[in-house]
């Protein structure tokens, strides 16, 4: 029985078919679909926002884990609450009362996510990681798909294992940017919980079978 969650993104799907591509993560041995909101700001990319959403849900039946690249989130957390998100995650970088975001995150019902550009050191969690259901590790520099992993997630993974361990936190690991089946393994073995996958499902001859790999692999 495979534990490590595979979370498809969507921003590598094909927007003139994306009821296509949602149902494909429907049928497929996925457990999340993770959705990428980016608002031109806090990241040099605008990707999509409530309207589209709006569709993804109509479709999709698992869990949306709604990734939010934008300034101020706080502007924004009923809206996507409304919108049917069950993990709501934010950037640690666009916030400055995080506890505060956190709580509110999870007063509309949904899990609360945070995560972390690959500058951002992990200890800065430290006060608040009790508060934190899903740590997202960001593996690329966040805007864009299609890139490179950054080798130095494996530390960071491990650092924020141990962090959780200490505090005696349930908060899970979430890896997004550059994850393929060359590590996927290494990552679940330095702790994480789930792996996020945008081009290497995508952009594959048959996606539901690179997710089936992808789990297999993750273990
Ligand atoms: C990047 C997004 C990712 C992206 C991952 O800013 O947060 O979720 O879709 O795409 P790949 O898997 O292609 O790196
Ligand atoms: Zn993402």
């Amino acid at each position: 029985m495979s534990k490590t969650k595979i979370a498809p993104s969507l921003l590598a799907a094909d927007f003139g078919n994306l009821q296509q591509d949602v149902e494909m993560v429907n049928n497929s041995n996925a457990d999340w679909h993770h959705i990428d909101v980016m608002d031109g700001v806090f990241v040099p990319n605008i990707s999509y926002g409530m309207p589209v959403l709006k569709a993804i849900q109509k479709h999709a039946t698992k869990p949306l884990d709604v990734h939010l690249m934008i300034v101020d989130p706080d502007r924004y957390i009923k809206t996507f609450a409304d919108l049917g998100a069950s993990i709501l995650t934010i950037h640690y970088e666009a916030c400055t009362h995080l506890h505060r975001s956190l709580q509110a995150i999870k007063a509309e019902g949904m899990l609360a996510g945070v995560a972390l550009n690959p500058h951002t050191n992990v200890s800065l969690l430290e006060n608040v990681i009790q508060d934190i259901d899903v740590v997202c590790l960001m593996s690329v520099n966040p805007g864009f798909g299609g890139q490179s992993f950054i080798e130095n997630t494996y530390n960071k993974v491990k650092a924020l294992k141990e962090l959780i361990n200490k505090k005696n936190a349930k908060t899970l690991i979430e890896i997004d940017g550059g994850v393929t089946s060359k590590n996927a393994a290494a990552l679940t073995n330095a702790g994480a919980d789930v792996l996020v996958a945008g081009s290497f499902v995508f952009k594959s001859e048959n996606p539901t079978q690179t997710i089936e790999e992808l789990k297999n692999i993750a273990g």
